[in-house]
């Protein structure tokens, strides 16, 4: 069965463009955001690799780490960076994971063998400091993820693990939020002393906490 939200993401052992890592053990207690990409050598890829390299500062504010995986060897990743460096003008500063074998992207089942019966296909999968699967996507090889969204969503998640709230349609970090349906107006007056638009009593619209 495919990994779903709220399974513990597997653990497993692999080499790096940054050396050998177990899983879990590099990851600590941090976020991961863990992505493929079909292929080396490749325009999508490319840019995304690249535009991931440049939200290191960002992830670091959020406690994320990334990692990418495909299924080339460290060897071609190594001789690609270089490629992403100058093209994006950027400095790869995650690991990328060889795995020729395709150990870890069938463990993550990241190869839809009616899409591509060899390649991974574009899966993300966002893992939380308990290690648990908090989201996953999977887009097709033509088509480039938005990392923004990426960001975009841990900032939801991180906003609503430590607070009563859930974030509305298209929201951004500082934006209104919604009063978790689950709290009573009474419990709701205790945590938002400040209020809500009561828009329906099931839709109350308070300030970002
Ligand atoms: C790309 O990254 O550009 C790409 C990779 C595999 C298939 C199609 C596009």
């Amino acid at each position: 069965m495919a990994l779903q939200l709220g399974d513990i993401a597997p653990d497993f052992s692999a080499e790096t463009t940054q050396g050998p890592i177990q899983f879990h053990e590099w990851k600590e207690d941090s976020w991961a955001v863990f992505f493929s990409h079909p292929k080396d050598f490749t325009p999508v890829c490319t840019t995304e690799l690249g535009y991931t390299a440049t939200l290191s500062e960002e992830f670091s504010a959020r406690n994320v780490k990334a990692i990418a995986v495909s299924v080339d060897s460290v060897t071609d990743h190594n001789s690609w960076i270089g490629d992403i460096e100058e093209t994006q003008s950027t400095t790869v500063n995650f690991p990328i994971i060889g795995d020729p074998e395709r150990k870890v992207a069938s463990l993550y089942e990241m190869i839809h063998p009616q899409a591509d019966d060899t390649l991974t296909v574009r899966s993300v999968f966002i893992i939380d400091p308990n290690n648990k699967i908090r989201l996953t996507l999977t887009y097709p090889a033509s088509t480039g993820r938005n990392f923004d969204e990426i960001l975009r969503v841990i900032d939801s998640m991180q906003l609503t693990d430590a607070n009563k709230v859930a974030t509305p349609v298209n929201w951004k970090q500082g934006e209104d939020v919604i009063i978790s349906p689950s709290l009573s107006s009474e419990e709701a007056a205790e945590l938002f002393p400040n209020g809500w638009d009561e828009v329906r009593p099931y839709l109350r619209i308070t300030k970002h906490p």
